[in-house]
């Protein structure tokens, strides 16, 4: 538990994939939370931590079950307002004397609603149901739902599937909620969080400044009198990591930049020269090239390629840290989407879409502890950190770059042929955007290079290279991406540079896939 002068704000976590997503609200709102596992949270818990409020956040498992998770006694009795969110309603209800049934086809409700007032409008909805429909778009995700609601409360709104959609006893000021209002599709969500807050009393003055000097403290605190040695990629993530650590512990610090042979065209030279003179960091390049590409031979299946890269990377910084004093920790640039997208919560419905190199890849007895000090963070909260700690405009503004690198853009078997024919059209494309002054308004654009060979024609003669896709989306945190709708005219002159100048490349496709069902990367 942090010590913080701040009001405090505990979120008790019953395991939904969208927790963090109502941690990123408060912050937001510059409310100071943090989230703990139901577990963990004990009525002594309750009582130390002293929140301002508490959030009861949504979760897989059914209140009906034996066994399944409850917030602890004293969150009732530690007369804060409560906000309970879907599994966090329907636990609030039945401990307080309501009704829960389990879901059949007509009361369980996944996706879109609409949720209409009752009479009263009370400062919990305060924003809500304003426009000409006088109705509120919402995100519901359950199979349970509450039947009958707990002595005192409430209807402050209703939806179709949902009777009890918005609840409320405003005496004790508690509310729940059977939707989510923290995810995009529930598009005015923003605002409950922050009429809970505001009658809670909440200041707002948690900034990211706040943030900073938060973190700053937890690593020195983590690392104590040891060496730290941190991954960096040259990707946004890492380098802000890299930043945020060499601010907590200086010297102690070493960031090792493995050159997996995967990298872009004179991006092993930019990342060192930067971070060596930009940065006056302890930089060391690991140029180990040969390992990989030497293990990856041959394999053509995501997952392995995927979990043979995340081995490597360890290895690699094993052997770095054997070779520093004192080194015990890894620091590593991990982003909540890289966690929430490859761990499951108990069992829950969180699959695991991709290995992540640096969370799944991680084998169980590691010589290293970790450090992971973005971990709780979205993208564009990183980049609000970067700039908070001074780092050039021109790096924050980095599209992200994957631990794996080209391998993910090179979908089946990885050759130096392939690798080499890829860096060429990618610097292309990316001069191209540049050129175009689109850079800034693309989330992440780059080039994938096929496992086909296509017949063209070049002059007179016949060619048979590889065909090549241009990937490039539009996204606020990763989680889900748009296609970027580039000009007919942008596309055609792209495609042209691309096959005149790239030896190796005949045809040129667009990917225009969104995510989901899409991933932004091709494996
Ligand atoms: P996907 O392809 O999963 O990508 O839609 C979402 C975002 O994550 C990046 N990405 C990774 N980043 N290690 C990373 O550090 C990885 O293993 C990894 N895989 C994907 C991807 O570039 C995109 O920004």
């Amino acid at each position: 538990m942090t010590d913080t002068s701040h009001d405090r704000l505990l979120i008790i976590d019953f395991g939904s994939q969208v927790t963090q997503l109502i941690a990123r609200r408060l912050r937001e709102l510059n409310v100071y939370c943090e989230i703990h596992p139901y577990q963990n949270v004990t009525d002594a818990f309750v009582t130390e931590f002293a929140p301002k409020a508490i959030i009861f956040s949504g979760g897989p498992d059914s209140v009906m079950r034996e066994g399944s998770p409850r917030p602890p006694k004293a969150a009732y009795e530690a007369g804060v307002p409560i906000l309970g969110i879907c599994y966090g309603q329907q636990v609030m209800m039945h401990d307080l004397g309501g009704k829960v049934e389990a879901g059949e086809h007509a009361t369980a409700e996944f996706g879109r609603a609409y949720v209409k007032p009752t009479e009263g409008r009370p400062d919990f909805v305060k924003g809500w149901f304003m426009d000409e429909t006088g109705q509120e778009q919402v995100w519901m995700s359950h199979g349970d739902h509450v039947s009958e609601i707990a002595p005192g409360f409430e209807v402050l709104g209703t939806s179709p599937g949902a009777p009890f959609a918005i609840t409320a006893d405003l005496a004790r000021n508690f509310y729940a909620v059977q939707f989510h209002p923290e995810v995009h599709h529930t598009p005015n969500g923003a605002t409950l969080y922050e009429n809970f807050v505001r009658m809670a009393g909440f200041a707002g003055d948690w900034t990211m400044g706040a943030y900073r000097e938060e973190m700053i403290r937890k690593i020195r605190e983590q690392v104590g009198d040891k060496n730290v040695i941190c991954a960096l990629s040259g990707g946004v993530d890492s380098s802000v990591a890299a930043a945020l650590l060499h601010e907590a512990i200086g010297e102690q610090l070493t960031c090792v930049f493995v050159d997996h042979g995967l990298l872009r065209l004179n991006e092993a030279e930019e990342v060192v020269g930067m971070f060596r003179d930009n940065m006056n960091l302890k930089v060391i390049h690991a140029d180990e090239t040969e390992l990989f590409l030497g293990e990856l031979e041959g394999q053509s299946d995501p997952e392995t390629k995927r979990k043979i890269i995340g081995r490597l990377f360890i290895d690699v910084f094993q052997k770095y840290a054997n070779e520093i004093d004192g080194a015990e920790f890894l620091a590593q640039g991990t982003l909540y989407p890289d966690v929430i997208e490859s761990v499951s919560f108990s069992g829950g419905p969180s699959v695991t879409i991709k290995s992540h190199h640096n969370v799944g890849g991680l084998p169980e007895k590691m010589g290293l502890k970790l450090v992971e000090p973005l971990r709780e963070l979205f993208k564009d909260e990183v980049r609000e950190l970067g700039r908070e700690l001074g780092l050039p405009a021109s790096f924050i503004g980095r599209h992200p770059f994957p631990g794996p690198g080209l391998a993910i853009r090179c979908p089946g078997e990885i050759t130096r042929e392939k690798l080499e024919i890829l860096r060429k059209a990618d610097a292309v494309y990316i001069d191209q955007i540049r050129k175009h002054g689109l850079y800034d308004d693309i989330w992440q654009a780059f080039v994938a290079i096929l496992p086909v060979r296509t017949v063209g024609v070049m002059g007179d003669g016949r060619t048979y290279d590889f065909a090549c896709a241009l990937r490039a989306v539009t996204s606020v945190d990763g989680m889900t991406a748009d296609y970027y709708p580039f000009s007919h005219e942008f596309l055609g002159e792209t495609a042209t540079r691309i096959i005149n100048e790239v030896k190796g490349i005949n045809r040129v496709t667009y990917d225009i896939t969104s995510k989901p069902p899409g991933t932004i990367e091709w494996e």
